[in-house]
C-alpha cells in the first residue's frame, strides 16, 4: 500500500484539505493525523474492522484499548452508559485538550475498540486538524499514538512515516505537535477518580476541579538501587523505548553529569556506540561524547516537546548505550519522568 503524506496548513484550514481523509475514515480505512499531544492513527471507533486494522498496522496487542476521539461533548452520552458529574466538570474545564477520561461504555462501542473492556477512553482534542477531521468524517475516531508498537510516540509526520510507511493509506502532515507527550488519562469508573497516565494536564490542575483525584499507585512505583538496576520489573513496562539501552541517573546534578561522563567513557573504551541525553543547562559539561539536548530544565514544556524525537534520534545514530539525566518531577515533569523511566525499562541509578 502506498502511504500518501498530505501537507496541512493549519493557518488556512479548509474542509477540502481533510475531505479525502474523512472519506477514507468513513470507508473503514486508517488515517494518521496530528493532535496537540502526539500524532494519532485513526479509524472509525464503532467499526470493529477499523480497530483491527489499527492493531495490525501498529503491531499492537489487541487487548490494549484505544482512545475514542470526539469533537463535542454531545458525543459523551452516545458512547458512555454512565456519566458522573465529575465527567462533566472535567470536560468543561479541560476539553478540548490533552485529557482523556475513562467511563463505562455503551454497547455501541465494540470490544475491538476497548480491548474487550466494559469501559471506554474518550478525548476531545484541541488540535484544529483533528477537530475538523472528526467533524467532517462524522465518525468517532479511535486513535492510539501513530507509532509502531513499543517505539516512541510520533511528534512529527516524518516519525509516523518512518514507522507506518506502506501500512496505512494517508498521513495528514500538520508539522510538529505543540505538547509532545500523550494526554493525561483519568479513570472515573471507580469510587475515587484515578490518574492512570500523567500528561500535560497535571494532577494539581485536575484537583482544582476534582479535589480527591489520586494517582494510580502503578505510576508512582519505581525500582531504585544504588547500583545499576539489573532487574527491571518485566519487559511489559518497556514502552517508548529506543533500541539502545537507556539508563537514567538521578541525584545532585553535578554528580549526575560526572557519573554519566565516567560511565559513557567506560562504554566507549569497550568500543560501544554511546550517547548522552542532556539538558540545555548541562550539555556543555560533557567532553568527547555524543550529546543530545532534550530541552531546558527551567522550562519542562520544552523537554516534553522534544523527548520522543530525541529518543528516535538515538536510534538513527545507532546508539547502543544511552545515558540520561533525570528531570524534576513537578508539573509536567511528572509525565516527562514517567515516559523516561518507561523508556529506560526502569533502569535508574541513584548517584
Ligand atoms: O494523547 C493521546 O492520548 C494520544 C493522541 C493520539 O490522542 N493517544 C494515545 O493513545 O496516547 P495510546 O493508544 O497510545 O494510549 C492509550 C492509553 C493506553 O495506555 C491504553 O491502555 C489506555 O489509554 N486506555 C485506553 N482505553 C482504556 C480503558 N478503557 N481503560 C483503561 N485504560 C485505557
Ligand atoms: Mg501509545
Amino acid at each position: 500500500m502506498e502511504t500518501r503524506v498530505i501537507p496541512v496548513d493549519r493557518e488556512h484550514l479548509q474542509k477540502e484539505t481533510v475531505a479525502e481523509a474523512a472519506e477514507l475514515l468513513r470507508a473503514g480505512e486508517l488515517v494518521a493525523f496530528p493532535t496537540e499531544t502526539v500524532y494519532g492513527l485513526g479509524g472509525d471507533a464503532l467499526m470493529p474492522d477499523a480497530a483491527r486494522k489499527i492493531y495490525a498496522a501498529k503491531g499492537r496487542p489487541s487487548d490494549n484499548p484505544l482512545i475514542v476521539h470526539i469533537a463535542d461533548t454531545g458525543a459523551l452520552p452516545k458512547l458512555a452508559s454512565e456519566i458522573p458529574d465529575a465527567a462533566w466538570l472535567l470536560a468543561e474545564r479541560f476539553w478540548p485538550g490533552p485529557m482523556t477520561m475513562i467511563l463505562k461504555k455503551k454497547p455501541i462501542v465494540p470490544d475491538a475498540t476497548t480491548g474487550g473492556l466494559a469501559t471506554v477512553a474518550i478525548r476531545m482534542p484541541s488540535d484544529p486538524v483533528a477537530a475538523m477531521l472528526i467533524r467532517e468524517s462524522g465518525v468517532f475516531i479511535a486513535a492510539p499514538s501513530a507509532n509502531a508498537s513499543g517505539r516512541p510516540s510520533p511528534t512529527r509526520a516524518e516519525h509516523v512515516y518512518e514507522d507506518l510507511n506502506g501500512r496505512i493509506p494517508m498521513i495528514l502532515d500538520g508539522g510538529s505537535v505543540p505538547i509532545g507527550l500523550e494526554s493525561t488519562i483519568v479513570d472515573l469508573t471507580g469510587e475515587t477518580p484515578m490518574v492512570l497516565r500523567p500528561g500535560y494536564i497535571t494532577i494539581e490542575q485536575l484537583r482544582e476541579v476534582l479535589p480527591d483525584v489520586q494517582y494510580d499507585p502503578a505510576i508512582l512505583k519505581r525500582v531504585r538501587d544504588d547500583t545499576i538496576v539489573a532487574k527491571a520489573p518485566g519487559m511489559r513496562y518497556r514502552h517508548y523505548a529506543p533500541k539502545g539501552e537507556l539508563t537514567i541517573f538521578e541525584g545532585d546534578l553535578a554528580a549526575v553529569t560526572a557519573r554519566i561522563q565516567a560511565e559513557a567513557e567506560a562504554k566507549l573504551a569497550e568500543g560501544a556506540r554511546v550517547a548522552v541525553l542532556a539538558s540545555e543547562e548541562t550539555k556543555d559539561c560533557y567532553r568527547g561524547l555524543t550529546v543530545r539536548c532534550v530541552g531546558d530544565r527551567d522550562c519542562e514544556e520544552t523537554v516534553a516537546a522534544h523527548l520522543f524525537e530525541t529518543l528516535r534520534e538515538f536510534d538513527r545514530m545507532g546508539a547502543e548505550y544511552i545515558f540520561g539525566e533525570c528531570f524534576p518531577e513537578d508539573g509536567v515533569g511528572q509525565a516527562v519522568m514517567n515516559r523516561l523511566m518507561k523508556a529506560a525499562g526502569y533502569r535508574i541509578v541513584r548517584v
